[in-house]
């Protein structure tokens, strides 16, 4: 039943609504919006459809005017055009009368109805437009202080809206609920229809904890309650506190007394309540909020006093104070520390302290019990200064040494602070130690360190104290000492004996032992083993160094500790030489000594050079001798050596030997010097130094050359090689020749020398005369070319084409000779005649100068001696032949060396035989 209930009901709620939005509840055929609400500024849209069949004529809109038919028309079609007016759009079309209206002011507001007309009948329908303004919101804070109370004011306004908005606040998310919150809401109507709400809340500042307040705002045109938060100044409580620090200045204690709030929002109002003229200091950090005042006061002028810092701040509901007492000092008393035994009080406040004699690092501490800050102590025996030995060292009395009878005495300590003091005495007595005789235990140790044996022997916990000595050989150095150390009563002796490690006997130390316990003297033997002889090696070594040869001498001596002590002597000599010694411990304890001398090897020579070697097991030095070599001298050679003619000569200095230095020179005219040259070169140490002195054969022929070598003290050696001189004096013709030009003339003689027809490869010989070890031998015919040679033989192929004149050179550098030979082809029958016509005509000649002979000398014999004369200076004039200049110079004096250098020519003496 309740279920078809609910749908009938459902249905016709459903029909309703449907008739609603089509208009079609009270005026048929129309679609029309109904009530419109335009929010103010905005667009609004007024709709309005005929739906009908009627052929409509005229449509528009219309305002329901208050005073009867002044109804005007607001926008519509007329006579089929559009129009609209004020602040309306012209329509669609003449059924669909839909309209855009401007919402301009609030005096839209009101009826507006739609009217459609066709010629039977009118159709009207009525909208309602409502107008609504958003309103725009201002918030401000204000604030006041009224009677000291700080007060805030948030001011919240919706200004310009329709209808009136609401307006509620929020404080920490929650509305103002507290009585202190107050709120007061003004309404303001304004002419053109809209309205500003203002709500004002204000509280006192110093309740309210929120550092923001909210307003909100309702209204229609909302969509939600719009928030706005305005910053609010809040109060925060500071914590507050007294404290008190003590200081010292200078001389004076003084506490400072600081009254502090931290964290507090506005600043707290501090003051000190204090009866005093100390000037008071505040400070404040505004980074932490910390704000302090302080104080200074001589400590000692406020004990006890109270101090009281008073702070007030806004969120105090009323003043706080915070209140420190200061203390005051007491001393009261001075007492010896617990932990020393033997301590006994009298009645007479003295305290005693029984000490053992001998005992040490004795402490006596001191406890003070009071409060003071600090405090001075003096402490004195028997009315005088602490004794020597006793010292105070902070709050203790520190005893240096064992405790002797004269620590024994009234001591004094008097703790004070300015007017407080207190005092202590008590009365330290020394007790004798007790003895009982106990024999000494005793040990013997044997070692070595640094080189030394070391010997102890030790006569351990006896009491009373052992004597220890000892018994040694005569004649050994020894060092020793004792030491002795007590404990708990018993002593112990140790002798400490320090013998050389190494001696060339035997020894035996002895150690004697005496205490009240033995009946005699207890000895100890301790029998030192030999110590090892060295073991000396000797060595030399030789290097070179810028050419010169230095020697290295090395001596070492392996022993056992201490290290051998080792010098050098040449010869017999007792002279030093400078050494460098080092010694070296093995890891067996064995000592290495090396001594080295290093010398230039030139210096010691085919001397003799010793090592000594001294050390503590040997009873006389060993030598070890060593024998250096002769230094070898360089060995100095010159000599010629003739390169080919015409290339010049070379005159060699040889320098060879070990360590040689490089200064040769030869003695030369200055104008030679660059012609020489030096070249060296090392063999190992040997050196090999060659200076070669170039020169033309001329320069020098016959002369001496020495060569000259600087030792480096400056001593010379010197070397010569002579030059020799060389000449040629003729260039011979071995073939039987004729001479052919005349003797008179200026022009050489040439040879003439007949050959047989018919005869091939005839040769003509021919022979220089000189000393010349060599020579050139050169032929040539009248026109330049040159005649082949077959050693000093010119070869002459066909008698033909060979006839004419040829000259001949024999050459050796400067010396040179030339013979001109002319060669002439005889045959065997012109041969004959000529040799038959020179028969005849010698034989009639002879026979006329016979004739004349006896003539001559029948009639004239003057004339006779001048002709003789004639014939024989023509005989000298063949006698004196043109040689070789060398041979004309020595001859002559040697004056002319220009003449001496020019090539002559040579004219050639040849016998004359006539072949026929
Ligand atoms: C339209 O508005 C008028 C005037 O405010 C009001 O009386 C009427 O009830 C409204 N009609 C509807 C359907 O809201
Ligand atoms: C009527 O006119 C309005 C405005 O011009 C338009 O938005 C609307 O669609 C029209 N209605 C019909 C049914 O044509
Ligand atoms: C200020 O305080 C005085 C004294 O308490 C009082 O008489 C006066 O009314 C106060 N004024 C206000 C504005 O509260
Ligand atoms: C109406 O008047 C008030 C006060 O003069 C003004 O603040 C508001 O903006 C006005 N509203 C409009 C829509 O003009
Ligand atoms: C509210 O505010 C108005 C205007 O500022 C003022 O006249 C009135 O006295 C106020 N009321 C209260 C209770 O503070
Ligand atoms: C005040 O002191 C308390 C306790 O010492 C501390 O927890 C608190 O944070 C302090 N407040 C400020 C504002 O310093
Ligand atoms: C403060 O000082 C004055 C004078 O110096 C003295 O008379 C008074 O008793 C003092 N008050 C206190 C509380 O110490």
């Amino acid at each position: 039943m309740g279920c078809s209930w609910l749908l009938i009901l459902g249905l016709v709620l459903n029909v309703a609504h449907c008739l609603e939005i089509l208009g079609l509840d009270g005026y048929p055929n129309l679609e029309v919006s109904r009530n419109v609400t335009a929010v103010l500024g905005e667009d609004a849209y007024l709709s309005c459809r005929y739906l009908g069949d009627s052929l409509i004529q005229t449509a528009k809109w219309k305002r329901q005017g208050n005073s009867k038919g002044t109804a005007k028309s607001l926008a519509g079609f007329r006579l089929g055009k559009p129009f609209g007016r004020d602040n309306f759009s012209n329509p669609e079309s003449l059924t669909n009368l839909t309209v855009q209206m401007k919402v301009s002011s609030v005096g839209v507001e009101g009826e507006y109805i739609c009217e459609f007309e066709s010629d039977e009948e009118n159709f009207f329908a009525s909208v309602f437009v409502s107008v609504v303004a958003r309103p725009h919101i201002q918030i401000l804070v204000d604030a006041e202080t009224i009677n000291d109370t700080h007060f805030q004011s948030v001011s919240c306004s919706a200004v310009g809206g329709r209808p009136t908005p609401q307006i509620s606040w929020l404080v920490g998310g929650l509305p103002p609920s507290d009585h202190f919150f107050t709120v007061n809401v003004t309404e303001t109507l304004h002419s053109n229809g809209t309205s500003t709400l203002s709500s004002v809340l204000r509280f006192p500042t110093r309740l309210q904890d929120e550092n923001s307040v909210t307003c909100v705002v309702q209204h229609p045109t909302l969509p939600q309650p719009e928030l706005t938060t305005a910053e609010v100044e809040s109060y925060t409580r500071p914590n507050v506190t007294i404290k008190a620090e003590m200081v010292q200045r200078g001389e004076n204690d003084s506490w400072v007394v600081s009254c502090v709030s931290s964290g507090g929002r506005p600043d707290t109002d501090i003051s000190l309540a204090l009866n005093t003229t100390e000037e008071l200091h505040r400070e404040s950090d505004t980074d932490s909020d910390v704000q302090k005042v302080s104080v200074y006061l001589p400590a000692t002028e406020h004990e006890g006093r109270t101090v009281t810092c008073v702070f007030d701040h806004p969120k105090f509901t009323q003043k706080e104070s915070r209140v420190l007492t200061l203390p005051t000092f007491y001393l009261s008393g001075v007492q010896l520390n617990s932990e020393l035994g033997n301590i006994s009080d009298d009645f007479q406040a003295t305290e005693y302290l029984e000490l053992q004699e001998g005992e040490s690092d004795v402490v006596i501490g001191l406890e003070v019990s009071g409060n003071v800050p600090r405090y001075n102590i003096i402490c004195s025996k028997d009315d005088g200064p602490l004794p020597e030995g006793v010292e105070l060292v902070g709050m203790s009395l520190v005893v240096q040494g064992p405790v002797e009878h004269q620590h024994a005495g009234l001591y004094e300590c008097v703790v004070s602070y300015h007017h407080l003091e207190a005092a202590l005495r008590f009365n330290v007595t020394v007790k004798a130690p007790v003895v009982h005789s106990v024999p000494p235990t005793i040990g013997v140790d044997l070692r070595t360190e640094d080189g030394r044996w070391v010997i102890e022997c030790s006569a351990a916990d006896a009491v009373p104290a052992a004597n220890v000595s000892w018994l040694l050989p005569e004649g050994v150095s020894e060092d020793f000492w004792f030491n002795s150390t007590s404990q708990n009563g018993s002593h112990s002796v140790r002798g400490v004996l320090l013998l050389p490690a190494c001696s060339p006997q035997e020894l035996t130390a002895e150690c004697v032992i005496n205490h009240p316990a033995f009946e005699e003297p207890e000895n100890r033997s301790i029998i030192l083993p030999l110590c090892a002889r060295p073991n000396i090696t000797i060595s030399a070594s030789t290097e070179w160094k810028d050419g010169h040869k230095h020697t290295k001498l090395d001596c070492s001596a392996d022993s056992s500790a201490p290290a051998a002590a080792i010098t050098w002597h040449v010869g017999n000599s007792d002279d030093n030489i400078s050494h460098v010694t080092e010694a070296e411990v093995q890891a067996d304890g064995s000592v290495s000594a090396r001594s080295s001398v290093h010398f230039l090897s030139s210096l010691y020579a085919g001397q003799n050079l010793t090592c000594t070697v001294q050390h503590p097991s040997l009873e006389a030095p060993e030598r070890r001798t060593i024998h250096l070599p002769v230094h070898k001298a360089p060995l100095l050679s010159v000599s010629l050596v003739q390169q080919q003619d015409p290339s010049p000569w070379l005159a060699v200095c040889r320098c060879r030997g070990e360590g040689v230095g490089k200064n040769l020179a030869w003695i030369l005219p200055e104008n030679a010097k660059s012609q020489t040259s030096l070249h060296s070169e090392y063999e190992g140490h040997m050196l090999e130094a060659r200076l070669t002195y170039q020169f033309p054969l001329a320069r020098h022929e016959g002369q001496d050359l020495s060569c000259v070598y600087q030792f480096e003290n400056g001593n010379t050696e010197k070397k010569t090689v002579h030059v020799p001189r060389y000449y040629i004096t003729s260039l011979r013709v071995l073939n039987h020749t004729t001479p052919l030009k005349s003797r008179y003339t200026a022009q050489p003689v040439v040879h003439r020398l007949s050959l047989h027809e018919n005869h091939h490869n005839q040769k003509i010989l021919l022979r220089v005369e000189g000393n010349v070890p060599e020579y050139n031998l050169n032929c040539q015919r009248s026109d330049g070319s040159s005649v082949p040679m077959e050693g000093a033989a010119m070869i002459l192929q066909s008698e033909r084409t060979d006839k004419g004149l040829y000259t001949c050179l024999a050459s050796f550098y400067h010396h040179t000779a030339t013979v001109n030979i002319q060669v002439e082809v005889i045959n065997e029958s012109e041969q004959f005649a000529l040799m038959a016509m020179i028969c005849i005509s010698t034989a009639s000649a002879i026979l006329l100068i016979l004739v004349v002979t006896i003539c001559v000398c029948c009639k004239r014999n003057t004339r006779k001696e001048y002709k003789k004369r004639e014939s024989v200076s023509a005989l000298t004039a063949l006698m004196h032949e043109p040689t070789s200049p060398q041979v004309k110079k020595s001859a002559a004096t040697e004056k002319d060396s220009k003449e001496y250098a020019q090539l002559v020519s040579y004219s050639i003496v040849i016998d004359v035989k006539s072949t026929v």
